[in-house]
C-alpha cells in the first residue's frame, strides 16, 4: 500500500493576539497594542506547516458551531488541508488562545481555552480510521484529550505507522502512550515536567533524557529554542545548533519545527537532514507575527 500523507489529531483555535512593551507579572496591568485575531491551534499550526511544505496532510479535530470554527476550517481547506474529518460540535465555542507576546524579545505567554477541542474522542478517532492507518505519518499534541491521542496511536502502531508527539502544552504522559510514540518532540520545559523534575533551574540534559528513556521513550528531540535541538535514542546524542534569527514572535516556532520535520521525514529526508530543515523552518517563522501566519512555504526554505 502507498504511504505518503500525514495525520494531524490535534487541535484548532482562534488566537487572540496583543504585544506588551514588557509581559505583566501577577496583578500587573500592562498597556498592549497591534491586537490580532488569527487562526492557530498546535494541531492546526503544524498540520499547515507541513501542507505549506508540499506534505499531503489530512486533518482530525473538533471546532464550535460558530464564526471562528467556520473561518478555521475555511483557513484550513485554503491551505489544502483534508478536513473531511474535523468535526463541527454544537453548544460549544472553538478553542481560544489569548497570547501575550513580549515586543522586544519576541517571547510569549498563552492562555487556552479549550473549548471544542475538549470534543475530539474515540468515534471522531475511529472514523479517521483509515486515514490513519494508511498514513506516513501521526503527529498529535496535548491540547485535545488524551484518550483520543492515544486510541489514535494504537491504530497508528498496530499499522506500522510511526507515531510523532509532540507533548505540549506540557503535563505528565500515560506510560501506554509513551510506548506508542516513535519519536516525542518536546520544548525544554516540556521535556522537564515528562521527566519529573523542576521547572526552574537550569536544563540539565543528561538527566532529562536519562529520565525519558527510562520512562520509555525511545527516540527523543528536545528543541532549545536558541540553543538548537538536542536528539537522542539507544545509539546516540548528537545537538544540533541553531540557526539564529532576529525574532518578533515566537509563537508557533515549535508547530514550524515540527509540521516541517514531519514533511521533512514523510518526504524521505535522513533525520539529521529532517532536523536541519525543520530548525530552518523555525528559525523563519519567528522572524514574523503570529503563529500560523508566520509558517514558511517550501519556496522560502530551498
Ligand atoms: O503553539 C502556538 C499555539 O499554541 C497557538 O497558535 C495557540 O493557539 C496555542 O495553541
Amino acid at each position: 500500500m502507498e504511504r505518503k500523507h500525514i495525520v494531524v489529531l490535534g487541535s484548532v483555535n482562534t488566537d487572540l493576539v496583543l504585544r506588551c512593551a514588557a509581559l505583566p507579572a501577577a496583578g500587573q496591568t500592562v498597556h498592549g497594542s497591534d491586537f490580532r485575531c488569527m487562526p492557530g491551534g498546535k494541531g492546526a499550526n503544524q498540520a499547515v506547516a507541513a501542507a505549506r511544505l508540499g506534505a499531503s496532510v489530512r486533518f482530525i479535530g473538533s471546532i464550535g458551531a460558530d464564526e471562528f470554527g467556520r473561518a478555521a476550517r475555511d483557513n484550513l481547506d485554503a491551505e489544502g488541508i483534508d478536513t473531511r474529518h474535523l468535526r463541527e460540535a454544537r453548544d460549544v465555542a472553538t478553542g481560544t488562545a489569548m497570547i501575550l507576546v513580549d515586543a522586544s524579545s519576541g517571547q510569549n505567554c498563552i492562555a487556552l481555552s479549550e473549548g471544542a477541542n475538549a470534543l475530539v474522542d474515540a468515534d471522531l478517532v475511529d472514523a479517521a480510521a483509515a486515514d490513519i492507518c494508511s498514513a506516513a505519518l501521526l503527529v498529535c499534541q496535548l491540547e485535545t484529550p488524551t484518550a483520543a491521542t492515544l486510541y489514535a496511536a494504537q491504530l497508528a502502531h498496530g499499522a506500522g505507522v510511526p507515531v510523532l508527539l509532540n507533548p505540549a502544552p506540557a503535563a505528565p504522559l500515560d506510560a501506554a502512550l509513551l510506548g506508542l510514540v516513535d519519536l516525542l518532540v518536546p520544548n525544554e520545559s516540556e521535556a522537564m515536567v515528562l521527566a519529573g523534575l523542576p521547572t526552574h533551574g537550569p536544563f540539565d540534559a543528561a538527566r532529562v533524557l536519562d529520565a525519558l528513556h527510562g520512562m520509555g521513550a525511545r527516540s527523543v528531540l528536545v528543541t532549545l529554542g536558541a540553543q538548537g535541538v538536542l536528539h537522542s535514542d539507544s545509539r546516540a546524542q548528537t545537538h544540533h545548533p541553531a540557526q539564529i534569527a532576529h525574532a518578533v514572535d515566537t509563537s508557533g516556532a515549535g508547530d514550524a519545527f515540527i509540521g516541517a520535520l514531519s514533511a521533512a521525514l514523510v518526504a524521505g529526508m535522513p533525520l539529521v537532514a529532517a532536523i536541519e530543515f525543520a530548525q530552518r523552518a523555525a528559525s523563519l517563522s519567528v522572524t514574523r507575527h503570529g503563529a500560523m501566519a508566520a509558517m514558511p512555504y517550501l519556496r522560502e526554505l530551498t
